[in-house]
């Protein structure tokens, strides 16, 4: 059934342009994605509300936008380069590399092959480390290349700028700096869809708090961040939940983690992360840049590291587990009828216009002409390429919350049918005043 699920909801993407597999053009690039017209829409606003809900709204936090690429230094400050890898084994036989940790153990010395299901004996075939993080050069010469790397998360942006935020807006403990934008892993399980991908959008805010208040921040966090999803994105509590990272599972630089995951098809899943990642990276950063990151505490007279609390968010796992969460199959009369019931405000089109007949100039002008008027103030779209029925079900399918329809009758009573997605129930109103019951019912959705 899950399954199943999964592959409706691609087939869903691919079909009205959410996302499309990367370069298709020449066969394509495994674990890259693009967002088509409607998926970037949808991708567009969740960052936007992310923004806005804690860069603009918020007086403790500020935005920064640092680049993708970034010297070796830096990621041997953060631990990536020696930390950030998997281990992985060969298969003798089909000599596929999978990751240890993915594969079934017969025995302390013996491996499953996921694939050929010959046992691997580990003492023969060793596992060895690989590095996730993407290299490049960044010289002008081959001869003297200058070895630099994609960045596998944006915090560490966030870290290198600590004092030169500082410096230019005196904020004082606690306050954050956010950061949205492009992270590359080279990732070695993929597959599922858009969930792992090999270049992918963060959410991140850096946390910066006395060592003192820590704990109370990081709680304070993982209970915003998952409010986040269920007020602001629409998605349900009962497919949300929040799990504690044991200490084995904690990554190098964390004293504490959560992660809140979605139930995806394919079962319960990380959504995102929140961390409590101790003076870990500002430490760090000093040692190697040679630079000192501590904090001056005016009030008590003295220097100390400030932890950081991290809520790290995937843009691509936010918008997979909204349309998970808004795709439903229903039968309406015999027939099956594909409905995306997304929030609103997330809808890349809010309203939806036809003309009933489309060869009758004066319905089509009216049609045109309300279109025009509500699209300057509402995310709109007119379309006039099919019949009612195949017009309604296109715009279900893309999660639209109201379609207005113009017809004969609306050019004498100068009333429009006005649709609603989730119920399908018609009601006439009156072009006079579309515009304002359009608003009304937008923001009491
Ligand atoms: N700065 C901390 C950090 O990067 P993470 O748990 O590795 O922590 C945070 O990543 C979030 O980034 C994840 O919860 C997920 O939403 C997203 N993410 C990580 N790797 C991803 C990938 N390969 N593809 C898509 N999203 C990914």
């Amino acid at each position: 059934m899950g399954r199943d699920k999964l592959s409706q909801i691609i087939s869903l993407c691919r079909r009205r342009g959410f996302i499309f597999g990367s370069s298709e053009l020449y066969g394509g690039l495994s674990s890259f994605w693009d967002y088509g017209p409607l998926g970037a829409r949808i991708k567009k606003k969740i960052k936007d509300i992310w923004w806005e809900r804690y860069v603009l709204r918020r007086q403790d936090i500020v935005g920064l936008d640092s680049a993708i690429i970034m010297p070796r230094d830096v990621f041997i400050a953060s631990g990536h380069l020696e930390g950030f890898v998997d281990y992985l084994i060969e298969c003798p036989q089909c000599k596929r590399r999978f990751r240890l940790d993915k594969i079934d153990k017969l025995s302390d010395k013996e491996y499953l092959c996921p694939d050929c299901k010959i046992s691997i004996d580990i003492r023969k075939n060793k596992p060895k480390k690989f590095n996730l993080m993407l290299k490049t050069n960044v010289s002008a010469s081959e001869d003297y290349p200058q070895e630099a790397y994609l960045r596998p998360e944006t915090a560490q942006g966030i870290f290198t700028n600590f004092a030169n935020v500082i410096n230019v807006t005196h904020k004082k403990l606690p306050f954050g700096i956010a950061q949205i934008g492009k992270a590359f892993r080279n990732e070695v399980t993929t597959g599922s869809f858009i969930f792992r991908m090999k270049e992918f959008d963060q959410m991140e805010i850096e946390y910066f708090v006395k060592p003192q208040d820590a704990d109370k921040y990081y709680e304070c966090w993982v209970n915003e961040r998952y409010n986040f999803y269920v007020e602001m994105m629409g998605i349900k509590k009962e497919n949300l939940r929040v799990r504690q990272h044991s200490k084995e599972e904690l990554a190098h630089y964390a004293r504490a983690c959560a992660d809140i995951e979605y139930n995806f098809p394919f079962g319960w899943s990380e959504l995102e992360g929140i961390a409590n990642r101790g003076d870990y990276d500002l430490r760090r950063h000093s040692e190697i840049s040679k630079k000192d990151l501590s904090y001056f505490d005016e009030k008590i007279n003295e220097r100390f590291f400030p932890y950081v609390i991290e809520p790290s968010s995937g843009v691509d796992r936010t918008f997979f587990a909204l349309i998970c969460d808004a795709y439903f199959e229903e039968e309406v009369r015999g027939r099956k009828r594909v409905v995306l019931r997304l929030k609103p405000e997330l809808a890349p089109y809010k309203i939806a216009v036809f003309p009933l007949l489309k060869n009758n100039s004066k319905i089509v002008e009216l049609a045109k002409k309300i279109f025009y008027d509500i699209k300057n103030k509402i995310p709109a779209i007119y379309d006039d390429s099919a019949a009612i029925g195949k017009l309604y079900r296109r715009q279900d399918e893309i999660g639209t919350p109201f379609c207005i329809t113009v017809d004969v009758d609306s050019l004498s009573d100068k009333k429009v049918t006005l649709r609603e997605r989730d119920t399908m129930k018609q009601e006439r109103i009156d072009i006079e005043n579309i515009l304002h019951i359009l608003l009304r019912k937008l923001i009491k959705e």
